[in-house]
């Protein structure tokens, strides 16, 4: 049975003998060989599938660590801003930790499921009219200004909390891979693997990809109207950014864009290619492989294991799923059409 992740990892987590643990046994996620990823891109992939997680994304690693230290700290509520995933898991651990919760989401631009998601956890879900930028100023200054603990990864907790993911990369390879490719938003994920793989002595080559609509970080300007189908990296000022840019560099590794089509490329073929559902944003990180390679810059040579972070679950999200598939085939209960259905050609 999956351990609790504080419990797997104590000894590198910033949580005291006694402290209250909120967990809903998080973490411990597959890594899953991806033969027909690998056969394109020419290097051995891995899938680090953290959408298995409890509430479908990797979220919940950071969370089980802030929300624990929140309880522990005597916080009666937390709050996030959000591009959907953050929110739900802010609103399972707030409900498991008999905490209040409340999130702040653009209005019209989360994924169903995550809207769900929150809901049903029981948080105060709030739609705003602005992006998610917007939502992180405001949620700072509430949690500045009111008895209310913010749950970002502008939360060292929530930082230390993913860094585990590295620790669970390296356990199960007998050591680091080559280089990891992850998709970037708020950038606090990448941050959160390069401190896990530091403190484990190690320093694959990064290789971070956001979408062309979204680009902060590839372009060096913030971006005041972000937009990409991969709604969980639609961020265009990322509050880690610049530990995000320092670890590509330390790393030898870099950060590149890709289009939504690339995004929308790589996700179908995850889904119908390794049997694998995972977010369009997800996704990015095997786009990204496909569309740059994985010749690194510089005189470093090219990595034979390369693990692709599926950072969330696509059953989140299954708008986008119809919407980039050719549908249903709708059929009468004639046996011959029933055949036609069946057997028919069908193009894409
Ligand atoms: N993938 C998914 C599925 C995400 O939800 C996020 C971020 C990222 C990648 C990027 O991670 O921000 O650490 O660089 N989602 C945040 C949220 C912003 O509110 O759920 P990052």
């Amino acid at each position: 049975m999956a351990q609790p992740l504080i419990e797997r990892y104590r000894e590198y987590l910033p949580i005291e003998p006694g402290e209250p643990i909120v967990s809903i046994n998080e973490g411990s996620t597959p890594l899953i060989e991806a033969p027909r990823v690998s056969d394109r891109v020419g290097a051995r992939v891995l899938l680090k599938f953290e959408g298995l997680n409890p509430t479908g994304s990797f979220k919940d690693r950071g969370m089980t660590v802030a929300v624990s230290k929140a309880l522990s700290e005597g916080a009666e509520a937390v709050i996030c801003a959000s591009t959907g995933n953050t929110a739900a898991s802010a609103a399972a651990y707030a409900a498991r930790a008999g905490l209040t919760g409340a999130v702040i989401v653009p209005q019209g631009k989360i994924a169903v499921g995550k809207l769900a998601q929150s809901l049903i956890y029981g948080a105060r879900v709030i739609a705003l009219d602005g992006n998610f930028d917007d939502a992180l100023v405001l949620v700072r200054h509430l949690a500045d200004n009111f008895p209310i603990q913010l749950v970002n990864s502008v939360n060292p907790y929530r930082i230390e909390g993913q860094k585990t993911a590295a620790f669970e990369v390296i356990e199960e390879l007998g050591g680091p891979p080559d280089a990891l490719a992850i998709p970037v938003g708020n950038a606090g994920n990448v941050t959160a693997y390069w401190k896990g793989f530091t403190e484990w002595d190690t320093a694959p080559l990064l290789y971070g990809f956001q979408a062309s609509g979204a680009a902060p970080l590839v372009t060096g300007e913030p971006v005041d109207r972000p937009e990409t189908v991969a709604s969980a990296i639609r961020i265009g000022r990322p509050a880690r950014g610049d530990e995000a840019l320092a670890a590509f560099e330390e790393s030898g590794g870099r950060v590149r864009a890709i289009t939504d089509e690339q995004i929308i490329e790589a996700y179908r073929f995850l889904a119908s290619e390794e049997g694998v559902f995972c977010e369009p944003s997800s996704a990015a990180s095997v786009a990204g492989l496909f569309v740059h390679g994985i010749e690194p810059d510089g005189d470093r040579a090219a990595p034979g294991t390369i693990v692709c972070v599926l950072t969330g679950n696509g059953l989140k999200d299954p708008d986008t799923a119809l919407a980039s598939t050719p549908g249903v085939i709708e059929c009468s209960t004639d046996p011959t059409e029933v055949e036609e259905a069946v057997f028919g050609d069908r193009s894409d």
